[in-house]
C-alpha cells in the first residue's frame, strides 16, 4: 500500500520520506515537472485553481505505486483528494504548532511557497487552522513532531 506523508508545509514531508524511502515520490516536484516551472509561477500565472486541479491528477496517479509519497500541504483541501486518500493509502500526518513551522517556511529561501508569500502571518494562521481536521480526517497515524528531530521522526515510522 502507499504510504502518504501529510502536513503543513515546512512539516518535513519531503526530509522523511527521503530518509523512509530514498525512491520516495515527491508529489510537488513531479507537478513542477508536468507545469515546467515551479509552483509559484504556476501560481501567479494560473491562479491556485488550476494547481488544485494538476495536484488531483498527479495525486490519483501517485496512489497506484506502492511506494512513500511527500505531498504538498494543501492535498487535504478538496473533498476529492480526500476520498482518493481514504480508500488508497497508509496516511501519515506530520504535525507540528503553528509557530515551529512559519519559521521554517520564512527562513526557507528555496523554496518561496506562493501561500507564504501572498498571505500575511495571521492568515496563513487560519489557514493552518481549518486544515486541521481535514489532515485528521484521512490520517491513519498522527505523529506530533515539534519537538522531534528527523532521525527521530524516521526512526518513530518505520
Ligand atoms: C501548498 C504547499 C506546498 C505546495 C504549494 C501549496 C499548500 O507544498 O504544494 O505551494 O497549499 O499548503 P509543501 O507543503 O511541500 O510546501
Amino acid at each position: 500500500m502507499t504510504k502518504v506523508l501529510l502536513g503543513f508545509m515546512g512539516a518535513g514531508k519531503s526530509t522523511i520520506a527521503r530518509g523512509l524511502d530514498p525512491n520516495y515520490l515527491d508529489m510537488d516536484a513531479l507537478i513542477e515537472k508536468r507545469l515546467g516551472m515551479s509552483i509559484a509561477e504556476f501560481f501567479s500565472e494560473m491562479g491556485e485553481e488550476t494547481f488544485r486541479q494538476v495536484e488531483s491528477e498527479v495525486l490519483a496517479e501517485l496512489l497506484q505505486r506502492d511506494q512513500v509519497v511527500s505531498t504538498g500541504g494543501g492535498v487535504v483541501v478538496s473533498q476529492r483528494n480526500r476520498d482518493l486518500l481514504k480508500t488508497n493509502s497508509d496516511n501519515i500526518y506530520l504535525k507540528a504548532d503553528f509557530d515551529t513551522l512559519y519559521q521554517r517556511i520564512s527562513a526557507d529561501k528555496d523554496n518561496q511557497r506562493p501561500l507564504f508569500l501572498n498571505n500575511s502571518k495571521e492568515e496563513l494562521a487560519a489557514i493552518f487552522q481549518e486544515r486541521q481536521a481535514l489532515y485528521e480526517e484521512v490520517a491513519s497515524r498522527i505523529l506530533d513532531v515539534t519537538e522531534l528531530s528527523p532521525e527521530e521522526i524516521i526512526e518513530e515510522l518505520r
